[in-house]
């Protein structure tokens, strides 16, 4: 006997960031975050239940992932069997759709569908509240890939209380666009889950973060409702130097910044001068984020092409799709 669903997620970037866990075993939050749903970068996850299977299996754009590193996959895989009350261990086929090889698959997209194929799979009937709080388990940023457009994640007291939903802007989302930088680090990286940890346990800086986190989320959920770019442009750029300047705190203290980031920031800036408004955010890693208007965007690659191959510049639409089930 044997079941499957098949679901296709979004990335997404957090405007605001989600920077530790009060929570590691439930994947709860210290703050809010608030983030967009990208068109360009997907995941298509089809899992299949059988009673012939002895272990779950991980094949990841067409290679089967060793035993080793799916640990992380079998304990969200553990949840779904405890939540659907079956022992049936699963095959998990899931593919990667990003432009280049150049890390930007994600866990976000990644355990929202999942998440998605095997609620469908297993006919758990969640909505899409116990989705996000599903899908949240395996990865943090999980829980706001189940919808596109803004997305803001609720950190709740608990399980039951911390999940996304939506945040209405009146189809603003059609006329922005985010533009990757893509600068490869020859550093070992520090994962996000490893990073956000040391800082919560040891930033001096972290209070700091926890401090205006609340105010930023505020505020831009007003630019938001008052289609206010700058405004927006101005609290996510504050938000994500800050997140990182809490690394910089830790101990030891960390970075995922290199001389190219900053490279990229000062065009960002540059960019602002020339008339031509944008905002960057970056995440656990040296890639740059920068958040445009439509219409302005070719006046921004054209800035970011004199110092980046064009290989390194990946421009993406806002999708205002959800985590969907495929055939
Ligand atoms: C910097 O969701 O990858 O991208 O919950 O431990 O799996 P885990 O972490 P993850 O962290 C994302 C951190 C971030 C900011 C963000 O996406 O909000």
């Amino acid at each position: 006997m044997s079941k499957s669903g098949k679901a296709r997620a979004h990335t997404n970037i957090a405007l605001i960031k989600y920077w530790g866990k009060r929570n590691e075993e439930y994947i709860i939050p210290m703050n809010n975050s608030l983030s967009v749903a990208l068109d360009r970068f997907y995941t298509e996850t089809q899992v299949t239940f059988s009673t012939e299977y002895q272990r779950d299996r991980l094949v990841l754009n067409g290679n089967e992932v060793d035993e080793k590193e799916t640990a992380k996959v079998n304990k969200f895989m553990d949840v779904v069997r405890q939540l659907a009350e079956t022992n049936l261990y699963a095959l998990i086929e899931s593919e990667n759709f990003v432009p280049t090889a150049a890390g930007l698959a994600s866990s976000a997209s990644a355990y929202s569908a999942l998440a998605a194929a095997c609620n469908e799979a297993l006919d758990l009937g969640l909505s899409s509240k116990d989705l996000s709080r599903l899908a949240r388990r395996g990865s943090g940023s999980a829980s706001r890939s189940v919808f596109g457009g803004f997305v803001e994640w609720e950190r709740g007291e608990d399980d039951a209380t911390s999940y996304s939903h939506p945040v209405e802007a009146d189809d603003w989302e059609d006329e922005l666009a985010m533009i990757f930088v893509v600068i490869n680090d020859q550093s070992k990286s520090v994962s996000s889950r490893a990073g956000m940890s040391l800082t919560r346990e040891t930033s001096r800086f972290y209070q700091y973060w926890l401090d205006h986190v609340e105010e930023d989320i505020n505020e831009v959920k007003k630019a938001i409702s008052t289609k206010d770019f700058q405004h927006l442009g101005e609290v996510i750029e504050a938000n994500g130097l800050r997140m990182h300047a809490t690394n910089l705190g830790a101990q030891p203290p960390f970075s995922y910044l290199v001389p190219e980031s900053y490279e990229a920031m000062r065009i960002v800036h540059e960019c602002r001068e020339l008339g031509y408004p944008c905002y960057f955010t970056m995440d656990a890693g040296p890639n740059v984020k920068i958040l445009v208007e439509k219409l302005n965007a070719d006046k921004v690659i054209e800035q970011l092409r004199k110092h980046f191959n064009e290989s390194q510049i990946i421009m993406s639409e806002i999708t205002r799709s959800g985590v969907e089930i495929i055939e």
